[in-house]
């Protein structure tokens, strides 16, 4: 990440968090969604370019004692490749270093397009134990 771009230790504002979940083609949010989604991480982080425009973010949700699920990593198409998904989960992981107890266990949900980036930093596989989620309401 150069110098043109600054990391600020908080979530974008939730019109920015909107348009990147969106733009970056994961799965739209309401605004009803977004609000409580901004203030309510244990940890977030987001990156703006030159003109203060937020072009990249993520976020932690967690209890504060051991369980850390890194979320909404996701760059401005326009940004990728520059290395801010880089610098946004490492300075994720490195905030719950310094405030988590020892033995903190970060999980993450590895769409395809951030696999190699999260595997560089770690993660690892999870087999035989499998990923699984279900989006309540939407059901049959
Ligand atoms: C995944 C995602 C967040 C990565 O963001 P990014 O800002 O492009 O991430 P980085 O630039 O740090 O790294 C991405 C790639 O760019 C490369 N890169 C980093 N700096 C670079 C540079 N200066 N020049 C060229 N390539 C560079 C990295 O090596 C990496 O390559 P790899 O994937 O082949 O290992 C982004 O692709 C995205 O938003 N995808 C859509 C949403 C999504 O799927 N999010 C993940 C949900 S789990």
């Amino acid at each position: 990440m150069d110098e043109t771009y600054t990391l600020l230790p908080t979530a974008p504002p939730l019109d920015d968090y909107l348009r990147l979940r969106r733009d970056s083609g994961l799965t739209p949010v309401t605004a009803e969604q977004g609000a409580p989604a901004v203030v309510g991480a244990w940890s977030a982080c987001h990156v703006v370019d030159g003109a203060g425009t937020p072009v990249a973010m993520g976020r932690v949700i967690g209890d504060g004692g051991w369980y850390f699920h890194v979320v909404d990593i996701a760059t401005d198409p326009t940004h990728q490749r520059q290395g801010l998904g880089r610098a946004v989960v490492e300075w994720l992981l490195a905030d719950i270093g310094d405030r988590a107890p020892a033995g903190a266990y970060v999980s993450l949900i590895g769409d395809p397009p951030g696999q190699r980036l999260y595997r560089s930093l770690g993660f690892d596989d999870v087999a035989p134990s499998l990923g699984m989620g279900m989006v309540l309401g939407a059901g049959a």
